[in-house]
């Protein structure tokens, strides 16, 4: 089991004004499928946001959209007070994707190396990013080397890499054992309580109690947002995991 998380201050109701991400009535499609139908979210800043739904909902390409990389067919996503995709955001916004964007030939400290460079970022916050996500043994190994989860890690070190205030996590913790698991969930903590910005994705129901706020996404539409304890009151269910289950068959079964 985690340890508890405290769904203090910071869980308070979203404030439109002051969101950090601000999604209206948006909509996208894929091949003339709605894969977004009618979102309409506010992520307020300086929290751990979970994105929860079954595989195919629509998560990851939620994300693409907030990160300008997937077109919007209708509605806004405004991001950090810009329209999502201005040229502004793109050294805002640490984004982890789920397929690691990784160099394999390189090494852990090579590949953080690179992805420094293009902000100019120092070798010392280098030295500290792989400490953060204790990859310091294997630093100087070509990733092609690394176990599942070394890559995960290093993929996760390139987003904090530039002190982002915008962290958009797809699974990060996918593949990983429950003491790493644990020390990124307290690290990601952390992040918010110093005013980072967290959107974090994930299938672990026991990860997704650790959020400030949930949105949980079924068929591309969003079924149900609060706070995990909000999410357990509305569905009367004894576990997030029991309450996910119980929102989506309603959804499905409708
Ligand atoms: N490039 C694409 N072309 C066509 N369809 C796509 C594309 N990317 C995603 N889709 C479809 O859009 C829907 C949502 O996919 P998405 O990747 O956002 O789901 P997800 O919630 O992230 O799933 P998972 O939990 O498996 O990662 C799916 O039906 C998927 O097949
Ligand atoms: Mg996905």
């Amino acid at each position: 089991m985690m340890t508890a998380h405290r769904n203090g201050a910071r869980a308070a109701t979203p404030d439109v004004k002051q969101a950090a991400i601000l999604i209206e009535h948006l909509r996208a499609r894929y091949g003339g499928q709605d894969v977004l139908r009618d979102i309409s979210l506010a992520i307020p800043p300086g929290c751990v946001y979970g994105l929860v739904g079954p595989s195919g909902s629509g998560k990851t390409t939620l994300m693409r959209t907030i990160l300008g990389l997937k077109r919007i067919g209708s509605g806004q996503v405004t991001v950090l007070g810009r329209p999502a995709g201005d040229a502004a955001l793109r050294s805002l916004i640490g984004y982890m994707p789920q397929n690691a964007a990784i160099y394999p030939d390189l090494s852990a400290r090579e590949n953080l190396e690179f992805f420094g460079a293009i902000y100019g970022v120092s070798a010392e916050r280098i030295s500290e990013t792989i400490e953060l996500v204790e990859l310091g043994d294997v630093s100087h190994r070509a990733v092609m080397t690394y176990s599942g989860g070394q890559r995960q890690r290093v993929a996760l070190a390139a987003a904090l890499l530039a002190r982002p205030p915008l962290l958009v996590l797809d699974e990060p913790t996918v593949g990983l054992d429950p003491r790493l698991r644990n020390r990124l969930w307290t690290l990601f903590d952390e992040q918010a309580k110093a005013g980072v910005t967290l959107l974090v994705s994930t299938h672990v129901m026991d990860e997704a109690a650790h959020t400030d706020h949930l949105a949980f996404l079924v068929d591309g539409q969003l079924v149900a947002t609060g706070t995990p304890a909000a999410l357990l009151e509305q569905t009367g269910a004894p576990t997030l995991e029991a309450a996910v289950l119980q929102l989506t068959e309603e959804r499905l079964g409708a």
